[in-house]
């Protein structure tokens, strides 16, 4: 079970923002976009008409000796890597799970596990078309797990057998798909650009001819420079009218679209970009990660976007004393019906910075003795370390703006804000 993977308190976050982000920059904040649910369970046939069935497989070889298994395309050699033994000849193994529908396990009840969210989609074509009145281009969008048998799975969370896509099947008149290709190379690209990654660790890949995925004509991945090297983050796919023409052939039902202008009946061509969550969670992760010097220790500092950063606000309370910890309490209470936050009050408050900057909280709200009296607290930015003394009645509209990306200054005195202690 090595390759299954749980996401604690803190992943659980990071991995819920990211699929946000993606929501809203994808669905939500576009008139051209809806989104779907679709369910893991379908049935056979769609796997068929997919080319699941025949080509979704790996070659694999063992070895006879040790029984050793691997992907034959992971290792040249014609010897086991572990023991020297001589080895099988290649043969392909299907990627799907299976399982039984149902009490009886006979081959007419045996179905998949989806190995993409991607057919769930074309599947629902019609019915989006029919049910939203959207025309042409138009997206549909799925985040959602997927399953692969994978015969290697590794580097963390970068291949594991389930898994969560973020899969975007963009809908055009064939003849635009070129242009629509393009860009969504760029919209994809920036995304991640948007959020952190660096553009230095970013790079497009276009796949070679004997390497397209069988219904692709044109494809690039999007790698980002993980540890072990250039990895693919997203696919993104000009899969042409494969999809829905295999879908209608299969299920006898015609997937043409009546195109109002030539009023003639089309098959709609496919843009595809296809992510990965985990890998996603993975590279934010690395591109974050830091080791500042800082004194004579090491500050440990995820510079994650606020955006995805886990939790937003911390707020520690300088001391456990009343009535200190019940202000802090209240603005705890406040703050957390904005905001994922967190609440601290052990050890000293430059542990307590630590702690927050290691998971990558943007901002610590410290709540002093002073705060009694003059009814303000102190503001500290995670990357800067900077710090500003802000009234109370203001923290939830500062932590909005500078959350929103407002420069986090001091003011000069005479101004609202001052340095804290
Ligand atoms: N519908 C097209 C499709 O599924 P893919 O390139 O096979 O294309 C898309 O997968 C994305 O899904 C990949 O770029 C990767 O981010 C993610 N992915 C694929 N297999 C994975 C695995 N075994 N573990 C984690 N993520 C995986």
């Amino acid at each position: 079970m090595s390759s299954c993977w749980d996401y604690g308190p803190l992943g659980v976050e990071l991995k819920r923002n990211v699929k946000q982000a993606w929501w809203q920059a994808v669905v939500q904040k576009r008139d051209d976009m809806v989104g779907l649910d679709t369910s893991i369970l379908m049935h056979p046939q769609v796997w068929a008409a997919s080319g699941h069935m025949e080509g979704f497989s790996d070659p694999l070889v063992e070895c006879k000796s040790c029984h050793l298994r691997w992907r034959a395309d992971e290792n040249k050699n014609d010897k086991c890597p572990d023991c020297g033994g001589e080895l099988t000849e290649p043969r392909q193994f299907n990627l799907m799970f299976k399982t039984f529908m149902g009490p009886v396990e006979d081959e007419a009840s045996i179905v998949y596990l989806r190995p993409e969210t991607a057919q769930g989609i074309f599947v629902n074509f019609e019915n989006v078309v029919n049910t939203t009145r959207k025309r042409l281009p138009f997206g549909i969008a799925q985040i959602g797990k997927s399953f692969r048998n994978e015969i290697t799975t590794g580097n963390f969370i970068f291949r594991s057998r389930e898994f969560e896509q973020m899969e975007i099947e963009f809908f055009v008149k064939p003849g635009t798909d070129k242009e629509w290709f393009d860009y969504w190379l760029k919209e994809r690209l920036e995304w991640y650009k948007e959020l952190g990654i660096k553009k230095e660790n970013l790079r497009l890949r276009q796949h070679a001819k004997g390497e397209l995925a069988h219904y692709a004509r044109e494809c690039y991945d999007i790698e980002y420079l993980f540890p072990m090297g250039w990895s693919e983050l997203e696919g993104i796919a000009n899969r042409g009218d494969f999809d829905l023409v295999q879908h209608a052939n299969f299920s006898g039902k015609s997937l043409s679209y009546l195109d109002e202008e030539s009023k003639e009946h089309i098959i709609p061509y496919i843009i595809e970009p296809s992510a990965g969550v985990d890998r996603s969670v993975l590279a934010f992760l690395y591109n974050a990660y830091d080791e500042e010097p800082d004194k004579d220790e090491i500050r440990v500092v995820l510079h994650l976007h606020p955006s995805l950063a886990p939790l937003k606000v911390a707020i520690l309370p300088l001391s456990r004393r009343q009535p200190l910890v019940k202000l802090a309490k209240e603005l705890y209470a406040d703050l957390r019906q904005c905001w994922q936050a967190g609440y601290d009050d052990s050890q000293s408050i430059g542990r307590r910075y630590r702690r927050q900057d290691e998971i990558g909280t943007p901002f610590c709200v410290t709540v002093d003795f002073q705060s009694l009296d003059d009814k303000q607290v102190t503001i500290r930015e995670r990357d800067s370390m900077k710090q500003i003394r802000v009234p109370i009645t203001e923290l939830s509209k500062t932590l909005t703006a500078k959350l929103n990306g407002e420069a986090f200054e001091v003011l000069p005195p005479g101004g609202s804000h001052w340095l804290g202690f």
